[in-house]
């Protein structure tokens, strides 16, 4: 599975990148605005610059025409810029241009198994269902992954990337790979959770007084 981190602050990225485990990032208007960044285009310039993998941009506009116009300016930022566009019937058609055109699109927003049909369609390279905010709502969000992967394998010529998004939780990302989805993308702090177990600390601490109690060094 990929990891891809879901934000737009530099210093987290630089720091889960110097781990050598993350393959992407994505950022939405909300966490450019979290962010403080006051010019959008230098900040994914930035990030593509810190991330080799796919970094995904989005559209602002809603209309065709101008949404059109904006993918033009993000994708030519950088080689590894993957443009985000809305699923709706504007966005998924900018999206069938840039796909045919060899550029990499990711689908946001997608809340069912027939707007993710549409996208692989639409020649996405990522569609990013929301599984946090359907949970919100008291429905299921990863029974949404599980129905997209059944469907995407169903046929081979659908090359788009299932990318797990509105991550909340470590059991989002597992459950999510137990069913083959191709990528997560995840708040740092969850990320970090996944490190995290009460016996790894204990079993750890165990280990370091025994081994004073050896008196050795390996340096
Ligand atoms: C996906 O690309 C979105 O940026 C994201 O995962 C939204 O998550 P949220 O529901 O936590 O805002």
């Amino acid at each position: 599975m990929k990891f891809f981190v879901d934000t737009a602050d530099i210093k987290e990225i630089e720091d889960l990148a110097a781990t050598g485990l993350l393959d992407g990032v994505t950022t939405n208007p909300s966490l450019v605005a979290k962010s403080g960044a006051k010019d959008f285009k230098s900040l994914i310039k930035s990030i593509c610059e810190i991330v080799s993998g796919p970094v995904s941009a989005e559209v602002a506009a809603t209309d065709y025409a101008t949404m059109r116009k904006e993918a033009d300016v993000l994708r030519a930022i950088a080689d590894n810029v993957a443009v985000k566009v809305p699923l709706t019937a504007d966005g998924l058609k900018v999206c069938k241009e840039l796909s045919d055109e060899g550029t990499l699109v990711n689908v946001t927003l997608c809340f069912s198994a027939g707007q993710a049909l549409l996208a692989a369609k639409a020649g996405a390279a990522f569609i990013s269902p929301f599984v946090g905010r359907l949970d919100d709502i008291s429905t299921d969000g990863l029974q949404l992954i599980a129905d997209i992967v059944r469907i995407y394998d169903n046929y081979e010529y659908f090359d788009t990337e299932v990318l797990v998004a509105s991550v909340r939780n470590p059991l989002h990302i597992i459950e999510s790979a137990k069913m083959g989805a191709h990528v997560m993308t995840a708040p740092p702090s969850v990320i970090k959770q996944l490190y995290n177990h009460p016996l790894t600390d204990k079993g750890l601490a165990a280990f370091v007084e025994d081994w004073k109690k050896t008196g050795q060094s390996i340096l």
